[in-house]
């Protein structure tokens, strides 16, 4: 079977779009599989990359966003290959909001993970809170901020119904990126600007003290699971897309220690939120649980960080399913 990868992209989450993709690369069965890899420069380029039949050898430099040659683009619908399937394993705008998903669909290339549907609607953070609070999935406190209305306007909704601090970010942002945490007013104001570069569209969530815990989910239709619970441990309030993502510097408690009742009720609200963007292949709902006890959603990842050190894959590991085993019940969701 051909595997095709897709990983860089366009947007501001394509180091760890790489990092992902050169995981699976190393991990894949390649007695089921062989693989083709394509690489999406930061201006939209398709470039076709390298191809194994085999493992790579561990001291073999793969293709990556500083080795790739750039003067050798393909259309991108040259990666049309029959009975292929594609691994999107891209993060944020264009690779996790349905627009790759869309182009695949008229390709008629299956693919792992997101539909249109479930892409466009977790990558949206405004979008998303309306259909969690629609099922019954709790969030903390918020206001939506748009970037032609009257921001004193804004502000003054801020302080009616949130207390600082508060997070500013804008609604179509993966990871961290654009985001930042506000004390005050006149934060608000530079956190609004920060965030419009991104989005013209932006949450402002009520900052909560709260452990993080984070819930995988797979499958599709009516088979789907979750996994326990894992925790992001941190030491200081918030941490940026680099630490997280680039310099891996979280550390993960997998199992999360929480009380059982509570880890099942994650799971039941994951699953719950998971249908309710019409959820396909794989996804890891980010919760909240305060330290007076309150549980919240903050989001799902449709396609999480893929790296073996996530915290997606590792959550699964916990469950019994190994990286490469996961890869390929993620290609068979996929196929059915
Ligand atoms: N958006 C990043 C990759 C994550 O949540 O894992
Ligand atoms: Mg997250």
């Amino acid at each position: 079977e051909t595997l095709i990868l897709l990983y860089g992209g366009r947007s501001a989450e394509r180091e760890v779009s790489v990092l992902s993709a050169e995981s699976v690369m190393r991990a894949v069965n390649y007695d089921r599989f062989n693989v083709k890899t394509y690489f999406i420069t930061k201006s939209g380029d398709f470039i076709k990359t390298q191809e194994f039949i085999t493992l790579p050898a561990t001291d073999e430099k793969l293709m990556t966003n500083d080795s790739v040659v750039w003067n050798d683009k393909i259309a991108p619908s040259a990666i049309y290959e029959t009975d292929a399937v594609v691994f999107p394993v891209l993060h944020g705008p264009m690779g996790e909001d349905g627009s790759i998903q869309g182009f695949l669909e008229i390709l008629k290339l299956a693919y792992v993970g997101p539909n249109i549907l479930s892409a466009s609607s977790t990558m949206d953070k405004l979008l998303a809170k309306h259909v969690f609070e629609s099922v019954g999935v709790p969030q903390v406190p918020y206001v939506a901020a748009f970037a032609d209305e009257n921001q004193a306007e804004i502000a003054e909704e801020v302080v009616e119904k949130l207390q600082f601090p508060v997070f500013v970010k804008p609604a179509n942002m993966g990871s961290s990126v654009g985001i930042s945490k506000v004390e005050d007013l006149t934060e608000l104001a530079r956190a609004l600007t920060e965030a419009y570069k991104y989005d013209n569209r932006v949450v402002i969530e009520q900052g909560v003290d709260a452990r993080e815990i984070e819930c995988a989910v797979l499958g599709n239709g009516g088979e789907i699971s979750a996994t326990l619970p894992g925790e992001v441990v941190k030491d200081v309030a918030f941490y940026d897309y680099n630490s997280k993502y680039i310099d891996n510097k979280i550390q993960m408690d997998i199992p999360a220690h929480i009380a059982p009742k509570l880890a099942e009720q994650i799971q039941t609200y994951a699953i719950k939120a998971y249908k309710a963007v019409n959820g396909a292949g794989l996804s890891r709902c980010d919760f909240f649980v305060t330290t007076d006890g309150r549980l919240y959603l903050n989001e799902i990842n449709a396609i999480p960080g893929f790296t073996q050190w996530s915290m997606y894959p590792l959550l699964w590991e916990n469950m019994g399913l190994s990286y490469s085993a996961l890869i390929e019940k993620l290609v068979d969701l996929a196929k059915s």
